[in-house]
């Protein structure tokens, strides 16, 4: 059953100034290079929280702290330590180009900024399903350690939260909304985002399910030290619960081929 459904109506609406900059939007998982930011960018960011009821968003320039950073770099291992979350990420996951360009879904491994050495490895893990569960525990430990190093050399960070006690499912389409905007107004200013979820999506559900939760008591834990980490980082009130992360700064990707498909047609 879909979560929710979406529907277009055809209306005559001003074109918003930000339209413009959807195709120049896209996820950059390079390491980023040291930028400053400059701090009427936070103000514009942090002006979409107006008037809003259903969520925020908070923006920091410079590196988070270390114990952030520690447990958010942890966090990208959750992927690799569940088999139904492995598998389902093996489902759209591609690593033929043709496939990619022909049916326009899935991720494209090329998009991920691997090594060589990570290529390799990418590549074992769609082989077979025994190969692939053998090696979780590499590609975790890889997987820890390519986070941490793409969190320190991030300039800008915004984390997006559901404001508690709002609607649910409302809230989170207001969120999309409002991070999309963000995304754009960063794309404007050639700002490089990368979306980094594995620490932040499970804590609106650890808030509303608490202990019901069925995930292992030591990932848990450790979720529930992320509420507060990542509360203390932002300043966050009790009333909200972070849902989203960007990690943003300028990019060092040389070649722009490994960039998503964009489509040109309906931009006029
Ligand atoms: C809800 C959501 C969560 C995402 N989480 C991650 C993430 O944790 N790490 C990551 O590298 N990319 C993440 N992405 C980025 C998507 O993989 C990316 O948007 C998608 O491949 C399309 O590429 P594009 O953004 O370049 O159009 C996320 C995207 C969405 C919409």
């Amino acid at each position: 059953m879909p979560l929710t459904t979406i529907k277009f109506k055809e209306s005559l609406v001003e074109k918003n100034k930000l339209f413009k900059y959807i195709n120049k939007r896209y996820t950059d998982r390079s390491l980023y290079l040291p930028i400053s930011i400059d701090g009427k960018l936070l103000d514009r960011l942090e002006s979409y929280n107006k008037n809003n009821s259903y969520c925020t968003v908070r923006a920091k320039s410079g590196l988070l702290s270390k114990s952030t950073t520690r447990y958010l770099s942890q966090a990208d291992n959750f992927l690799w330590t569940y088999k139904k979350a492995r598998d389902d990420f093996y489902s759209w996951y591609r690593v033929s180009g043709r496939n990619y360009s022909k049916n326009r879904d899935g991720l494209f491994s090329k998009h991920l900024a691997l090594s060589f050495p990570e290529k390799v490895i990418s590549n074992l893990f769609v082989t077979s399903e025994i190969l692939r569960d053998a090696i979780a525990p590499l590609i975790g430990y890889i997987a820890v350690k390519k986070a941490k190093k793409q969190y320190n050399s991030s300039s800008l960070f915004l984390i997006f939260s559901i404001k508690n006690g709002s609607e649910e499912k409302r809230a989170i389409v207001e969120l999309g909304r409002l991070a999309a905007r963000c995304w754009l107004e960063l794309a404007k200013e050639e700002i490089a985002v990368q979306p980094m979820s594995q620490g932040v999506m499970p804590l609106l559900a650890l808030r509303l399910k608490g202990d019901n939760i069925d995930l292992p008591v030591k990932v848990k834990e450790l979720l529930f030290k992320g509420i507060d980490f990542l509360s203390e980082e932002f300043k966050l009130s009790v009333d909200e619960t972070p849902f989203w992360l960007f990690r943003c700064g300028k990019s060092s990707l040389r070649d722009k081929n490994v960039v998503t498909l964009r489509r040109e047609d309906y931009l006029s």
